[in-house]
């Protein structure tokens, strides 16, 4: 069997590339598909076949995915292009005969509302549902990493500003991801589930401000605010429009509960508990 992961130079994919190897898979057995080569030294170091392919170029897709068993699609970067990208490397999985399509989704993509990173990914998954390839939804929460340059500027300011509320957020370690990714593609019996992947331990805006000053051994205060003010205070401190908006916009979702989830899919199928938010964060600013 031979397993590829597409956007595999990014941070996830040479964790799932890891994670697989852990488990057994044998370098020959793997392909990682990179836009840029250049991206890919250290995996093929390792022994695993290196392709390119990019989610706008179809025939560099097919030609990636000749002679692949398994696929995992990591869903690109480049906001609202993405339905078409993903769709080109579903259609070429289909194309080269690939067995099963595990895809990147988001947390809790058929229900929720708010979040701004549904609708490409809601679309994804309804391209890759009509498609006729079997599939696997990996509906991944947020990455713990993620806030690493929020700590830093609530570390330079002391406060954390936030529009949350009491809102949980179920995070993980990007390596916690990988390793789900890496149980889907090696074992049997994940065809048409659609997992609903976040920490085992949701924690709020107080729980992370308390994280944070332990981490940067400060004093942190936590300020809420509505949305509209928490946009004019972030447009006020320099944010750009875009960045502000998406930022005001994910507390929104935070705050109705559409990051958090205890269903135990991620816990279940990393075959470990996920890391706690003060390990991952700290590991990710050291
Ligand atoms: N769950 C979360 O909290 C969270 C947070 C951020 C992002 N995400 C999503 O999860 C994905 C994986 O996360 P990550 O941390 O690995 O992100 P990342 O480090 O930004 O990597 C993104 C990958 O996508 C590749 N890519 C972008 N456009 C492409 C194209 N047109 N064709 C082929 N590859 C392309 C990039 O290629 P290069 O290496 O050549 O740049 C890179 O390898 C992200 O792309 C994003 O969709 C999730």
């Amino acid at each position: 069997m031979t397993i590829a992961v597409t956007a595999a130079s990014g941070s996830l994919g040479p964790l799932v590339i890891d994670e697989l190897l852990a488990r057994g898979v044998r370098p020959s057995q793997l392909v990682a598909v990179v836009r840029d080569l250049g991206r890919a030294e250290q995996m093929a170091a390792q022994g695993v076949t290196v392709r390119q392919g990019n989610y706008d170029n179809p025939p560099s897709l097919v030609a990636a995915l000749e002679g692949v068993s398994r696929v995992l699609v990591i869903s690109g970067t480049e906001r609202g292009r993405r339905v078409v990208q993903h769709a080109n490397a579903i259609d070429a999985a289909r194309a080269a005969g690939v067995g099963l399509i595990a895809y990147t989704s988001v947390l809790r993509a058929g229900e929720a509302t708010l979040n701004p990173l549904l609708e490409e990914h809601v679309g994804t998954e309804r391209y890759l549902e009509a498609s006729g390839v079997p599939f696997v939804m990996l509906r991944n929460g947020f990455y713990t990493e993620n806030y690493v340059p929020q700590a830093r500027r609530v570390l330079a300011s002391g406060e954390l500003l936030t529009s949350a509320g009491e809102g949980r957020t179920a995070s993980a370690s990007r390596r916690d991801f990988a390793a789900a990714a890496a149980a889907v593609l090696t074992t049997p019996g994940h065809e048409g589930q659609r997992y609903e992947l976040a920490g085992g331990t949701g924690w709020t805006m107080h729980d992370l401000a308390e994280v944070i000053g332990r981490i940067g051994a400060r004093q942190v205060h936590v300020r809420q605010v509505d949305a509209p003010s928490h946009l004019e205070a972030l447009l006020g401190a320099g944010m750009a429009q875009p960045m502000a908006e998406l930022t005001v916009a994910i507390d929104q979702a935070v705050r109705a509960g559409e990051l958090d989830t205890k269903g135990g899919d991620l816990e279940r199928l990393a075959g470990r508990a996920t890391t706690p938010l003060e390990d991952g964060l700290r590991a990710a600013m050291a």
